[in-house]
């Protein structure tokens, strides 16, 4: 279970050197269709600066990279304490090995255009927060945009965990916000700095369904092939869509 895993000893160095030096080119494929995702909503919707939060945030920023042009506030949120001092310190300024990611997401004008004030805006409006996904249950519709990567499916082995966490995140969200979620597909567990983590194994029609019903509209992609990044799972699921409008 979720409270079981060494989350506290999450070895974060060793996670981005594994991930995160390089844009790999499925990253790079689920930075387009999470950037296209949320221009395309704002350049209709202009109007009201968003509050977004990135659940499970740990040691990527690229999630709270793509909310960052229309925030006035984005939270990260992850249990784990080094990925708390991490995103701590990230924050005040970000390595530059993060510009290779926003060089991807500013193949967008709404991307370029806050180009030149990208690491004061990430640092004034970011705030980070030691927190438990499964205690968002008590702030529902709190946040109008929403990233969660790696995050439902990559906590315990639980089926009912992995449907719990998505659940909170997506009812932390206002309805009609847009939002974005990735996913391991049939992932087998992994290692981080020589220590084990939980997985629980889930296909794509799977991350649909659980999230269709909280959902106003849904898209899911898969992308990548098996074993690209790490032993152990099929491919990557990316699920883009908009928080429902009705109260379920
Ligand atoms: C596989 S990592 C994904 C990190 C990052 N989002 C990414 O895209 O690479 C899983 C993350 O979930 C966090 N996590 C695990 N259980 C959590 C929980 N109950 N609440 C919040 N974060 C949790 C871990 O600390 C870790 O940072």
């Amino acid at each position: 279970m979720n409270a079981d895993a060494p989350w506290d000893r999450f070895d974060t160095r060793a996670y981005i050197e594994q991930h995160y030096m390089r844009v790999s080119d499925v990253d790079a494929e689920i930075i387009s269709v999470v950037r296209d995702h949320f221009a395309d909503h704002f350049s209709r919707n202009p109007d009201r600066p968003a509050r977004g939060i990135d659940v499970g945030a740990g040691a990527n920023l690229y999630p709270a990279l793509a909310m960052l042009p229309w925030c006035e506030q984005i939270t990260l949120l992850d249990r784990s304490w080094n990925n708390y001092c991490y995103l701590e310190e990230q924050r005040h300024a970000y390595d530059h090995e993060w510009d290779q990611f926003w060089a991807i997401l500013s193949r967008h004008q709404a991307y370029a255009a806050v180009r030149g004030e990208r690491k004061e805006r990430f640092r004034d409006i970011v705030r980070v927060e030691q927190n438990d996904l499964f205690n968002l249950i008590d702030r529902q519709r709190h946040w109008s945009m929403g990233t969660m990567f790696f995050v439902a499916e990559s906590l315990s082995t639980s089926h009912e965990q992995f449907q719990h966490g998505v659940e909170c995140f997506l009812r932390a969200l206002a309805p009609g916000a847009p939002f974005a979620a990735a996913f391991m597909e049939h992932s087998q567990g992994y290692e981080v700095g020589g220590q084990r983590f939980p997985a629980c194994d889930v296909s794509e029609s799977q991350v649909y369904d659980c999230m269709a019903g909280l959902a106003g509209k849904l898209e899911t992609h898969h992308l990548g092939r098996p074993d690209e990044v790490r032993a152990g799972y099929t491919g990557m699921i990316v699920a883009c869509g908009f928080r429902d409008l009705g109260i379920s």
